[in-house]
């Protein structure tokens, strides 16, 4: 058992694709960094993906990668638990209790749902449903933090609303979670300049081939400004891209190069390339060791199963008994 005071950190990823390097710095990064200021708990939202991937081939290989690709970028599983949400399944049972006082207007007003329909998406009750599932996520296990990018801000406010409305309505239940969002790394942006998403085929991923992404980094979209002449910094991708990876001074530098004019975009997208590269190197090596270890991963997702059902079941007793059943 943990000590009550431990904050408890937790976050998930959806395995509905192959990781790209908004979702490092905007969330693993933290979450990597966070795992020794608390009991930190990551989690593979599998159930969540069920509302876009529909091929259960695709969805058993994603699962197995994003815990591969975590793994490989520091997630430490000794300090760390790392879990797939459908070993949970009591979460599920939450959800349906928080659905029960989620007022329709509050999930109306989500963002991440009207997005969603714009791009396409059929407006399933799954897909409305997302923020109550991951409300569900997030207070099963007495969250305290849960570090995020920029993009699920809403979601977590949405879960303090319905954990103050469950405290309201039946005692006081749930701890009110905060969202931790790095300012510097809250969007990162794709090779077109919007927020890099996999869904808008704009990403470059952690763990790409180096021809691809090679090729991805020489395709970030620039002005036409001629190599001579001055270059604009601050819209420039390129540069955003860069400062994740460069030292102070390397920036500066680049920065200062920008300025003077005389250097095309293709060689600071070399230059930015190569910081890239060497960045995941180690990880990449990390990767490779993981893989060797064929029991590994599943070792890993079966203990940090049996960490996440003790703690959810526990919390769930609580909220049965304040609700009424059993
Ligand atoms: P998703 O791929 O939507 O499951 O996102 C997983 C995590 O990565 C979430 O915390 C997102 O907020 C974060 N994330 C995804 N794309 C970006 C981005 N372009 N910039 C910063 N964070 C991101
Ligand atoms: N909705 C998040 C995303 O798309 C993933 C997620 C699901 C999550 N449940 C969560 C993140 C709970 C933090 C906490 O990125």
């Amino acid at each position: 058992m943990t000590d009550k005071t431990t904050m408890r950190i937790l976050s998930g990823i959806q395995p509905s694709g192959v990781l790209h390097i908004g979702n490092y710095f905007g969330m693993m990064r933290p979450a990597i960094a966070l795992q020794a200021e608390g009991e930190a708990l990551y989690f593979i939202a599998d159930y969540h993906a069920l509302t876009s991937v529909r091929d259960p081939e695709v969805l058993r290989t994603n699962s197995r990668r994003v815990a591969l690709d975590f793994l490989a970028c520091g997630l430490d599983p000794q300090r760390a638990t790392l879990f797939r949400h459908s070993d949970v399944p009591q979460v599920t049972e939450l959800a349906w209790i928080l659905s029960t006082v989620a007022p329709m207007g509050l999930l109306e007003r989500a963002h991440s749902y009207k997005d969603k329909l714009a791009r396409g998406m059929a407006a399933t009750v799954g897909l409305f449903n997302y923020p109550v599932l991951m409300a569900a996520d997030i207070l099963i296990y007495d969250s305290d933090v849960v570090p995020v990018g920029k993009d699920q801000k809403q979601h977590i406010e949405m879960t303090r609303d319905l954990a103050v409305k469950m405290n309201e309505t039946f005692g006081q239940i749930f701890k009110l979670p905060e969202a931790r969002i790095q300012p510097a790394t809250e969007t990162v942006p794709g090779i077109d300049g919007q927020k890099m998403s996999k869904s808008y085929g704009n990403n470059i991923d952690i763990f790409g081939d180096e021809k691809e992404t090679r090729k991805r980094v020489m395709s970030i979209v620039t002005d036409s400004t001629p190599i001579e002449a001055p270059k604009d910094l601050e819209r420039s991708t390129i540069v955003e891209l860069y400062s994740l990876f460069a030292s102070k001074d390397e920036l500066a530098n680049m920065c200062d190069r920008f300025k003077k004019g005389g250097t095309g975009y293709g060689d600071f997208k070399k230059e930015l390339f190569q910081k890239l590269w060497e960045y995941f190197t180690p990880m990449r090596k990390r990767r490779e060791e993981i893989l060797r270890d064929k029991s590994y991963i599943d070792n890993v997702l079966a203990r940090g199963a049996e960490r996440a059902n003790e703690i959810a079941h526990e919390v769930m007793q609580r909220v049965r008994k304040a609700v009424g059943l059993r």
